[in-house]
């Protein structure tokens, strides 16, 4: 067959539907290799004037049409869409049958198999491979689900809402029968078929209302879940305190399943996860997994606010809900934990994850304005850049404000599909502020760049600010950002703060923010706690970073302050110019001070940027200096303090079962030790990390010490590799960091051992938690991914084309690290852009790896 021609969908070209669907009720007969589903919509017209019913339909035929309960005949198939012609009628009761194998559905969208159960995933367009549908979500409905099943397969039965009956059927079957009382949009349907245990627990809402937590999960994986149980409590009870958000069922259920696209799915009532943001254990999962849990747990709870109860208009609008509850998670997890360590953390991940993409050719702004398949838009930018444009609206109106602005927003839209315009107007009445010139967050693509110089007038000193935004694919040229920027001055002589912290609004292109009268120039402290997402360039006095890394007052400045001295190092280094390697020593020695008594912030702070990072400060990145430069800096660090990492080491680990802050910040920081000695190639070290492997309690010090180990050629790396697979061949998730820690590897032979990786009877394309732990950690490998023969894109391309035919979201998520080619030198260029080319020559691509492929290409 002919390419498709990608259709392109625009923002502006919103209209509203033309019929509404107060009511559905489902009947599933449910199998695995077939499932009948019978929908019953009860439609009303909202256009003025008649129109046809559009629904929409992916992969599905229709048996049979019927019309109040009559056959209808006057229907007709629009590609994959169901067109029904219902005449002058207002209303009607529209039923419809369609048969559905989920055994073959390998896309994992719509309702699919995972092991031996049945379980969906609808947003954003997957409920039409379930049943014909509008399936957009401004129509927001009322739902009744009835499943049935075979009892012995299928012994559990869940969906939205509450449970209102159950019963025996003929055949050893069994069913239910589920209401949801909030009208919801499509997106959010859930069902659930399958053996399943529960993890039982309960919850007393703010207003007195008894809710039932459960947890479901497969036999075995039961002592897992009560991190999760803990988190889900904690963020009930934190949207309580924090929003005045309380929870509107009587129930709220959670499952765990294998085989998941994505993190996790809010689905009302009923919220469906990849099995590693529920299942940890000290045993099996290191610190930071017990942290995505929370997070992501908090994360889909706090949707139920941020997304159910007030939803999306339009896909367009995304942001609208998963910006605010990121930044809404964030928070969460910030009160859990440390907050300075969460924030370094928040944008360690926006700089590897989203800066590039706004700086790339998939660059769209936060709000996109057209998109071929939304599924490629569940992006960094959408998420993470868009809870820090929540965050900037949160500091510019102080939290009493935000707190106003949020519960108008939750008040006025309550039960609507609402739009970020909606929010924005909300934020500006409750805050009492004009958002004018603050929506182009929502418009211009691109990180903004602030360029800093410090001006002096007599005793007056000035900071004199240029902002910029660089051109992205559609937007030439930008108007200046509403900017909330914090900053205070220090005297280096010690003698304190010359500017307390204070908050300044940039408007302009070009702006003077005058700073006070000083005798000598001052430590300038900018963009403090990281209250814009922009790039700030500063020439620096000498010494001045060092200072800042050791004295300034916010933890996240000092964290700054040390990381930007580490990376004019590195790229001096890398740029074959003169560097000050004693600099970082010294800043690094000092820092290493507070290792007692603020373990965690200290681990974050003396880790290197990482090589992507680096890269991300080139002209032309050039891997191989990098990792060179990198590596050599790390063994200078390593070798001058040997003794400081050394005792870090001997000091005796925290349990494993100990999750307090300060047990894990020892934790972190003595996995900073072990690859800084191991940095340094000092011979005891294989033996050492080996030691520790062996001897460690929990999965965060053993995963550290295999990683270590990982990137060197020693007996004990075999060995380590070896026990671990031996030891946990059978728990998938910790066999996915087995791939992991290879793919991570420094060694030369990396993307040869990838490629064998691929082809280990453990390694499968079904499973999208196995591909990332290879493909994904192996694409995130700098030097490796870009080796100058181009084997690394080779391999990449290669799985994106095997995997496209099975699972084109998973499959487009690979195509953004070749893209990319323009950072490179022209040898690397032409060879990535060959991959790309390779892929679009496939016969029958999805439009998800189109549409990303051929952005790559255009830039
Ligand atoms: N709304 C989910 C979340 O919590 C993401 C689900 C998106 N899934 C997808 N296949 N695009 O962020
Ligand atoms: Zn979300």
């Amino acid at each position: 067959s002919a390419p498709a021609i990608p259709v392109t969908i625009h923002r502006g070209d919103y209209r509203r539907p033309e019929w509404q669907i107060p009511d559905i009720a489902l009947d599933f007969a449910l199998g695995i290799t077939m499932t009948r589903v019978t929908a019953a919509l009860s439609v009303v017209r909202a256009a003025p004037a008649p129109a046809p019913l559009l629904l929409r339909g992916d992969g599905l035929a229709a048996a049979e049409v019927r019309v109040d309960g009559a056959v209808w005949n006057d229907w007709r198939m629009e590609g994959g869409d169901l067109v029904i012609d219902l005449g002058h009628r207002d209303a009607a009761r529209i039923e419809v049958d369609t048969l559905i194998d989920p055994s073959a559905n390998t896309q994992l969208s719509g309702l699919y198999a995972s092991n031996d159960m049945l379980c969906t995933q609808c947003e954003a367009e997957g409920f039409r491979r379930i049943t014909f549908h509008p399936d957009r979500p401004d129509v927001l409905s009322r739902y009744r689900v009835r499943m049935t099943g075979d009892k012995a397969a299928f012994p559990v039965l869940l969906s939205n809402g509450n449970r209102v009956a159950t019963g025996e059927g003929a055949g050893g079957t069994h069913w239910a029968l589920w209401e949801d009382p909030w009208p919801k949009p499509s997106y959010l349907f859930a069902l659930v078929a399958g053996d399943l245990v529960v993890n039982r627990d309960r919850f007393t809402t703010m207003s007195g209302r008894e809710v039932e937590l459960g947890i479901w999960v497969r036999e075995g994986d039961l002592e897992r879940t009560h991190h999760a149980m803990a988190a889900l409590k904690h963020s009930m009870r934190w949207d309580e305190e924090v929003y005045g958000r309380e929870y509107d069922l009587d129930l709220f259920n959670i499952v765990a399943v294998s085989d998941f696209n994505m993190g996790a799915m809010e689905n009302k009532g009923l919220n469906i996860f990849n099995t590693r943001y529920i299942l940890a254990d000290p045993d099996t999962a290191t610190d930071a997994d017990f942290d995505g849990v929370e997070g992501v747990v908090a994360h889909e709870y706090f949707h139920n606010w941020s997304g159910n109860r007030v939803t999306c208009r339009d896909w367009f609008q995304l942001s609208l809900k998963e910006g605010f509850t990121v930044y809404r998670d964030q928070s969460f997890s910030a009160a859990m934990g440390s907050p300075a360590v969460k924030r370094i953390e928040d944008v360690r991940l926006l700089r590897a994850a989203q800066f590039p993409e706004d700086a790339g050719p998939l660059a769209h702004p936060i709000r996109p304005d057209s998109y071929q398949e939304i599924s490629n838009f569940y992006t960094a930018t959408v998420y993470n850049k868009g809870a820090e444009v929540i965050r900037m609206m949160a500091t510019l109106l102080g939290a009493e404000r935000f707190r106003k602005g949020t519960d108008l927003y939750f008040d006025r839209h309550d039960g609507e599909a609402a739009t970020c315009e909606d929010f924005v107007c909300a934020m500006e009445e409750g805050g009492d502020i004009d958002l004018g010139q603050f929506r182009r967050w929502y418009e211009q693509a691109g990180t903004p760049k602030l360029h800093l110089a410090l001006a002096q007038e007599g005793r007056d000193w000035f900071m004199d600010v240029t902002q910029t935004i660089p051109a992205t694919p559609g937007q030439e040229t930008k108007a200046p950002m509403m900017i909330p920027l914090r900053l205070a001055a220090f005297a280096m002589d010690g003698s304190g703060a010359l500017l307390p912290e204070r908050l300044a609004t940039l408007t302009d292109a070009v702006q003077r923010i005058p700073l006070g009268q000083f005798a000598a120039r001052p430590a300038l402290s900018v963009n403090r706690g990281f209250s814009a997402p922009v790039i700030i360039d500063l020439e620096r006095a000498s010494g001045e970073l060092a200072w800042l890394a050791a004295h300034d007052d916010d933890p996240f400045a000092r964290y700054e302050a040390l990381q930007q001295l580490m990376l004019d190092t590195l790229v001096a280094a890398v740029s074959g110019k003169a560097d000050d390697r004693e600099a970082v020593i010294g800043a690094v020695g000092q820092t290493l001070e507070g290792a007692v008594n603020d373990p965690a912030f200290v681990a974050e702070a003396a880790l290197l940027p990482n090589e992507a990072f680096i890269g991300d400060q080139m002209v032309t990145v050039d891997p191989d200096a990098i990792r060179r430069e990198r590596l050599a800096l790390q063994m200078a660090i390593g070798t001058a303090l040997e003794n400081e990492w050394r005792a870090i080491l001997a000091r005796s680990a925290p349990a494993a079962t100990d999750p307090s802050p300060e047990a894990k910040g020892r934790r972190r920081l003595r996995g900073v030790a072990l690859a800084y000695l191991a940095a340094s190639g000092l011979e005891d070290v294989p033996g050492l990390a080996f030691a520790i492997f062996s001897q460690a309690d929990g999965m965060t010090e053993r995963q550290a010490a295999l990683a270590t180990l990982a990137h060197g050629d020693s007996d004990e790396r075999t060995h380590a590799l070896d026990i671990f697979y031996q030891r946990y061949r059978d728990n998938p998730l910790v066999l996915d960091k087995w791939f992991q820690v290879q793919a991570w590897s420094q060694r030369a032979d990396t993307v040869a051992t990838v490629a064998e990786l691929a082809q280990h009877p453990d390694f499968t394309l079904t499973n999208p938690n196995r591909v990332r732990s290879l493909y994904g950690a192996f694409a995130g490998n700098q030097a490796a991914f870009h080796q100058a023969d181009g084997a690394g894109y080779r391999l990449l391309a290669d799985l994106v084309i095997a995997l496209d035919p099975r699972n084109p979201q998973t499959a487009a998520r690979m195509i953004p690290p070749l893209g990319r080619w323009r950072r490179f030198d022209e040898g690397r260029q032409l060879l990535m852009k060959a991959e790309l080319e390779r892929i679009l020559a496939q016969p029958g691509l999805s439009r998800d790896v189109t549409e990303q492929a051929s952005k790559s290409l255009m830039g």
